[in-house]
């Protein structure tokens, strides 16, 4: 088969670790016999610099026309000064928006050989699945929230509001999307809010509680995200699929990254409705950012980029096996033992120190084997 994918490496570290994702996909179609066929376009800082605005008119109808978005990360220090609307964020949250990808896959999962990176303590790390360590996933509501919301100031200036909306239409997609997933997981599904003292959140809970009837399978409970954030580093292992607003779920996934080693390692997917064909519009993205100080210097890690492919792989293009093949070869890199700058010296066994060229020439070794 032949695909189309948008390549948006953008700024900062992202050219660095999408140049390896790419390469990746590449020896995936060869192995596979698929055809990838590339479209680069310019959004974020780099667009702001070539044409004034961070997501240009043709870049976001051009993605339109692919089969998927893989991107890197923008922003940078140089447009932080910029007005709001300038800002190479606002590329992101144009892109989000424009695709309707609604819903924010963010896995984090503890890699075996990475446990010496994971700060808890054995006795806290817990359990999932009988297996020590965690496997969660994040769903995000992605195109709503306090992220769209009316905002404003008033009182000349002096005061400044965010508004946090939320349909039941909204709130039932992307906990759909939340019960999909925990029933080829481990069939629990936590909707964090704050129904405690949030309207919104109180909504969430009616929606959970009806959308809850048609995937009786699954295990439905309820957290505050206070307590949540807490669990989090208390015992991450109680967790299978975690459903939660733009906001929430932008604060857990950082946290969750954390517990994983390195935020270098994660990926993630946003997702839309299938279109008329069937084919699900997706946005692939590290969830590293674009981390300046690393960029061009050959240090980042290229591995939570990759691991985006791999999603993208499952999701876009329902390729199970080559993804499967894809998180193996990333495992393997880890058992042998290589580690770029951020994953060093926690492993407690011999490691080899690569750049990001290394680590992705790494992956692409290993994949012959799958
Ligand atoms: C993320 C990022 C973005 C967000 C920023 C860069 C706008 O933090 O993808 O998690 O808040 O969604
Ligand atoms: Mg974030």
């Amino acid at each position: 088969m032949m695909y189309t994918i948008a390549l948006i490496s953008g700024d900062g570290i992202g050219p660095d670790v999408i140049g390896p994702a790419v390469e990746v996909l590449d020896a995936v179609g060869d192995k596979y016999g698929h055809t990838f066929h590339y479209v680069e376009l310019a959004a974020g800082g780099k667009a702001v610099d070539a044409v004034g605005e961070p997501l240009p008119a043709g870049t976001l109808e051009a993605v339109k026309q692919c089969d998927a978005l893989l991107l890197g990360a923008v922003g940078g220090p140089r447009w932080d000064t910029l007005p709001g609307h300038l800002r190479p964020e606002r590329a992101l949250l144009g892109l989000r928006a424009g695709l309707g990808v609604f819903a924010n896959f963010r896995p984090a999962a503890l890699f075996p050989q990475l446990r010496g990176a994971c700060p808890l303590k054995d006795e806290v790390l817990g359990n999932s699945d009988g297996k020590p360590g965690f496997d969660l996933l994040i769903v995000r509501e992605l195109t709503g929230g306090l992220y769209f919301g009316e905002r404003g100031r008033r009182d000349g200036n002096r005061s400044a509001f965010d508004t946090e909306a939320y349909s039941w239409d909204e709130i039932d997609r992307v906990l759909r999307r939340g019960y999909d997933a925990a029933l080829s997981r481990r069939k629990k599904l936590c909707v964090v809010d704050k129904a405690n003292v949030l309207e919104s959140s109180r909504l969430w809970r009616e929606v959970a509680a009806e959308t809850a009837k048609d995937y009786p399978a699954v295990e439905t409970s309820y957290m505050y995200v206070d307590n949540c954030a807490m669990q989090l580093i208390r015992n991450p292992g109680q967790f299978d699929v975690l459903v939660t607003s733009n906001l929430f779920g932008d604060i857990l996934s950082d946290e969750a990254s954390a517990l994983a080693g390195s935020i270098g390692m994660l990926p993630s997917a946003s997702l839309g409705s299938p279109d008329e064909t069937g084919r699900v519009r997706g946005i692939y993205e590290p969830i590293h950012g674009s981390a300046p100080d690393l960029a061009g210097k050959d240090t980042a890690n290229p591995l939570g980029a990759i691991l985006s492919a791999g999603m993208m792989l499952r999701y876009s293009f329902g390729l199970e096996r080559e993804a499967e093949a894809v998180s193996g070869a990333v495992s393997a890199v880890l058992d042998a033992g290589l580690r770029t700058q951020d994953l060093a010296g926690k492993s407690g066994r011999p490691e080899k120190i690569v750049g990001t060229k290394a680590m992705g020439e790494g992956v692409l070794h290993f994949l012959e084997n799958f």
